[in-house]
């Protein structure tokens, strides 16, 4: 039984990994530029599950063969966000832990030394280095400093170059999931200042931020828009769902025992919208070696509803119960934040904080001032749910 990979996976064989050669030759190109001394600074962004995650570990796997530094770092899974406590100092200390944990599996086994050519240049006052779990971390003479270490570590890809000249082209760094950084709040700002003024400075490291973002995310005109804290520096890709013809010749030559007719292949079209993750989820749920008639292809998404969006349901359970209450209000039709307030009988004031939330985590989006739904499948799954038990689903329980 052929079948694709879930929609869990983050790392696909090379023979799992399908299209994207355009996109791929184009990023490569831009990355090479980084041998030359001229690295590039790239915004990467597209919806959730387009493939992102995937695409930046296949050039990961490819520029690591051809001799880069490749560090992924996912701050989703920082020890700070996990535990819902993001910081700047945690998202940092995460940073530098990816970071060497790269290196030594890339055999550059000099970081000790590295630290302390830092420290030493920079006349700080270090005491000692300890090693923890295989990282080294640095002491200081003094109060630990930690705007220092923080400078240290957002310093540390391009010393790592300078001090490995002869066995690197060049260190690339990929920060994943960055649209988390939303949640600094007040220090989101700080931090992207910080990020800018390190990184521009650095000769022969590239960096790739991505993260699922559309393309009306504040977050993305704050970070590369002409006035940006990148400015125009800045380049941005765009990854994009794959088209309906990209979608016919992927599953007839990875799954080769689903046989749609023309209405069914519209359907399963409509419902996944050519984002990979759904592709491949609903297509592992269909029944193979049958005609698939449009039924099957819509009755099979509804039942199935609730595995294809388990990552949104996680995200559904952790909202607060006024967040809830307002997502569900603007299922029935856009609103503007007065109008919502009224219907919801609460201060139009109350709502800013919800109403923020839920757009930074994309679910719903705001035009001319009017909030709309914007994850249509959780829309979806959430009228099933009503229509199935007679209410909305605010806990799992
Ligand atoms: N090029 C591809 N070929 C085949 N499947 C893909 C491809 N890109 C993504 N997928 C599928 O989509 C899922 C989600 O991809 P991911 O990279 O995690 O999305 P994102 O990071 O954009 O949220 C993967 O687990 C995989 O099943
Ligand atoms: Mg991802």
């Amino acid at each position: 039984m052929a079948k694709l990979p879930w929609g869990t996976r983050q790392n696909l064989t090379d023979d799992e990994f399908y299209n994207r050669t355009r996109e791929l030759v184009n990023i490569k190109n831009l990355l090479y530029s980084t041998s030359q001394s001229n690295p590039p600074e790239i915004l990467f962004s597209g919806i959730r599950g387009v493939g992102k995650t995937v695409f930046l570990n296949k050039i990961k796997r490819d520029l690591d063969k051809e001799g880069y530094l490749v560090v992924l770092i996912d701050f989703s899974i920082a020890e700070c966000y996990q535990r819902n406590n993001l910081s700047l100092n945690g998202l940092l200390k995460h940073y530098y832990n990816e970071l060497i944990k790269e290196c030594h599996k890339k055999g550059l086994n000099t970081i000790t030394k590295e630290i302390s050519k830092f420290f030493k240049t920079k006349n700080f006052k270090l005491k000692d280095i300890t090693i923890v779990k295989d990282i080294p971390i640095p002491i200081f003479a003094g109060e630990e400093d930690i705007n220092k270490l923080n400078d240290f570590i957002l310093e540390l890809p391009q010393q790592i170059y300078e001090n490995n000249q002869d066995k690197l082209k060049g260190v690339i760094v990929m920060l994943d999931e960055f649209q988390i950084i939303k949640e600094l709040g007040e220090y989101l700002d700080s931090f992207l200042w910080m990020l800018r003024g390190h990184i521009q400075n650095h000769n022969n490291t590239a960096y790739i931020i991505t993260g699922s973002m559309s393309l009306h995310d504040p977050l993305l005109q704050r970070i590369a828009g002409n006035d940006g804290v990148f400015g125009g520096r800045m380049l941005t890709q765009q990854l994009t769902p794959f088209d309906k013809d990209t979608v016919k010749n992927y599953l007839k030559e990875k799954m080769p025992t689903l046989y749609f007719n023309e209405k069914s292949f519209e359907r399963f079209y409509n419902c996944t919208n050519g984002s990979p993750y759904y592709v491949n989820t609903l297509a592992n749920y269909l029944p193979e070696n049958i005609e698939l008639t449009d039924k099957i292809v819509i009755d099979t998404f509804d039942e199935n509803l609730d595995q294809l969006l388990k990552k949104l349901l996680i995200t559904w359970e952790k909202l607060s119960n006024r967040e809830k209450d307002i997502f569900i209000e603007l299922m029935d039709k856009k609103l503007k934040r007065k109008d919502l307030a009224e219907k919801m009988n609460v201060q139009s004031g109350s709502l800013s904080k919800p109403l923020n939330k839920l757009l930074n985590l994309s679910l719903i989006k705001v035009n001319n001032g009017s909030y709309e739904i914007n994850e249509l499948l959780l829309k979806r799954w959430l009228k099933n749910e009503f229509k199935e038990k007679g209410y909305y689903p605010y806990r799992f329980d």
